[in-house]
């Protein structure tokens, strides 16, 4: 294996770190987190070992859905800071080693963006066809919308022209046109824009939606022909532009349909996309108990591009989507960690962060994150799980999990020393508040939640076989635990994670070892024989987790 590899696939074995500007650390105490105060915060990350940075949107906004709402894509949300804020922040980053993405989010604008007031105008206005106008009464599309409790159709009656838009998300958000060939040569240039100013690529929005031009009409030729083609041609545009920078897409759809959008074999589409079915799995997994749903998650992944990678997580800042699952596995998994209807929204999903719904158990948290960092795949964290953060449920929507970074045990979590009422919104209060949870003191504990990131993410960059290497269940007795073995050329770690809470002896059967190998323990001190067939027992404990090298004899890696 060539370590040297790894640096041109880079996101292959990165770890990547999802932040909000707005609620991260606030520098000028005027209560809104900004650009300055991320970059105090960057020797953080750097000392947590996360390799890149997705930045959500910092753009300028109406403030409708939290940032996803832009009213220009060029500028930067004043709060936050100015160009010249966001350039430091670049350049401080890759001082450091980390990279920075930032969202793209182009399916759609703010109905306050300028093209949006010029399109509504006019039917002849010249940003008429930069959205999607129809006509005629829309039939019933309350089965397509995406924020259920807020919308009932995808179509919104404008009254000045008497015309309706495509909204697929809220009705504040009008669909951009990519039929346009206008539109599309704007989205080339909103790219090359931020591409200049040094970032490492995109964390592309609601991907399928953009593609999807049905709402133009039924004529072929009012339609993307190729829209493939044209996620392709994005693609190109950033391999121009920039020095391997990578589009990680938001696709949640079937593993086969999330293929074409890899480009299949070619690997020419998009770099990465989130690997939503394994993370659903994984909750039904931890529900019962049973690590099967999980195992034949990962073994029903289609096999990529050598280039492509998926993107690992078990939480994000939207709700915890559980929609791939059956209506029984849902519910399953609602009763197991959500099982209160403020716990849930949209009917598919929870909006809690992990160790809340885990019940504080710091085995089954841990577990979970060894789990995650062990997994084929670049695990992506959303801020605060490093610490553990809980969500505050009175916030009653998907910003449950976006409140303030907690910093210290003080006012406002250290995140501001602004009023509270300045916040972007309330701390978390009861047993996650910052006075229990917090970064200052997590650093200074060897046992803390933080230390244990510390160590995995630094094992995990010692095993590039869990970014590039070919995966494997192993066969074992146990349905609550999943043995896994990543290999690639001569690297091999064999992971074992018990999702029950009954200790057990894990028998593992490895195939090409012999009496010459060795089991290292990689997060505790200890060696496991193998004996001359290739087997050995391994004993975890209750929600117990284990990565064993595969120690070859005459071996030069450092144990
Ligand atoms: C997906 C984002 O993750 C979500 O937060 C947002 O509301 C929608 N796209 C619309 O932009």
């Amino acid at each position: 294996m060539r370590v040297s590899d790894t640096a041109d696939l880079w996101w292959k074995n990165a770890v990547l770190y999802c932040l909000d500007v707005e609620t991260y650390m606030d520098w000028d105490d005027d209560g809104t987190g900004d650009f300055p105060g991320l970059v105090q915060r960057l020797d953080h990350l750097v000392d947590l070992g996360v390799t890149c940075l997705w930045l959500m949107p910092f753009y300028p906004t109406a403030e409708r859905d939290d940032g996803y709402d832009i009213t220009d894509f060029y500028g930067v949300d004043p709060r936050l800071g100015t160009h010249g804020d966001v350039v430091e922040l670049i350049r401080t980053a890759h001082d450091r080693g980390l990279r920075v993405i930032v969202d793209l989010v182009v399916n759609h604008t703010s109905d306050q963006h300028p093209w949006f007031k010029e399109s509504r105008k006019s039917t002849d206005n010249p940003y008429r066809d930069w959205y999607v106008w129809r006509s005629d009464t829309p039939p019933d599309t309350s089965d397509q919308v995406v924020f259920p409790d807020q919308e009932d159709s995808i179509w919104e009656l404008d009254e000045k022209t008497g015309e309706y838009y495509l909204h697929q998300f809220y009705k504040t958000q009008p669909d951009l046109n990519v039929t346009n060939p206008l539109v599309r040569d704007e989205i080339a240039k909103i790219v090359g824009f931020w591409t200049q100013l040094g970032i490492d690529g995109f964390r592309m929005d609601a991907v399928p939606f953009l593609l999807d031009t049905s709402g133009n009409g039924d004529g072929e030729a009012a339609r993307l022909p190729d829209p493939h083609g044209y996620l392709r041609d994005i693609r190109a545009f950033l391999d121009r532009r920039t020095n391997g920078g990578i589009l990680l897409g938001e696709v949640n759809l079937p593993f086969e349909q999330q293929l074409e959008f890899y480009g299949g074999a070619d690997g020419d589409e998009l770099t990465m996309q989130f690997d939503f079915i394994g993370m659903q799995a994984t909750y039904l997994s931890l529900a019962r108990g049973d690590a099967g749903p999980l195992a034949t998650a990962l073994q029903g992944r289609p096999a990529t591009a050598p280039d492509s990678q998926w993107a690992t997580f078990v939480r994000n800042h939207d709700e915890l989507t559980l929609d791939k699952l059956t209506e029984p596995e849902r519910q399953e998994v609602f009763a197991a960690f959500g099982p209160e209807p403020e716990m849930q929204i949209y009917d598919r999903g929870l909006i809690r962060r992990l160790p809340p719904m885990l019940g504080g158990d710091p085995r089954r948290v841990r577990m979970v994150y060894s789990l995650l960092f062990s997994l084929p795949g670049t695990p992506t964290l959303f801020y605060g799980e490093e610490i553990g953060m809980g969500e505050q449920l009175s916030v009653g929507s998907r910003l449950a999990v976006r409140t303030p970074m907690q910093w210290t045990s003080g006012t406002n979590g250290g995140f501001s020393r602004a009023r509270a009422s300045k916040l972007p919104g309330p701390v978390v209060t009861g047993g996650y508040a910052p006075e229990f949870v917090n970064v200052a003191d997590q650093r200074k504990d060897p046992d803390s939640l933080l230390s244990f990131f510390r160590l995995l993410i630094s094992r995990r960059k010692e095993c590039p076989e869990l970014g590039w290497g070919s995966f494997e269940v192993l066969e074992q007795p146990h349905a609550a635990v999943l043995a896994h073995l990543c290999s690639w050329d001569d690297g091999a770690l064999v992971a074992l994670h018990n999702l029950g809470p009954e200790p057990v002896v894990v028998p593992v059967d490895l195939d090409g070892c012999g009496a010459e190998h060795l089991l290292a323990d990689l997060l505790v001190e200890g060696t496991t024989a193998v004996d001359a067939q290739g087997r050995a027992e391994l004993a975890l404990e209750g929600y117990g987790y284990r990565w064993l090298r595969v120690v070859a004899p005459g071996t030069r890696r450092l144990l």
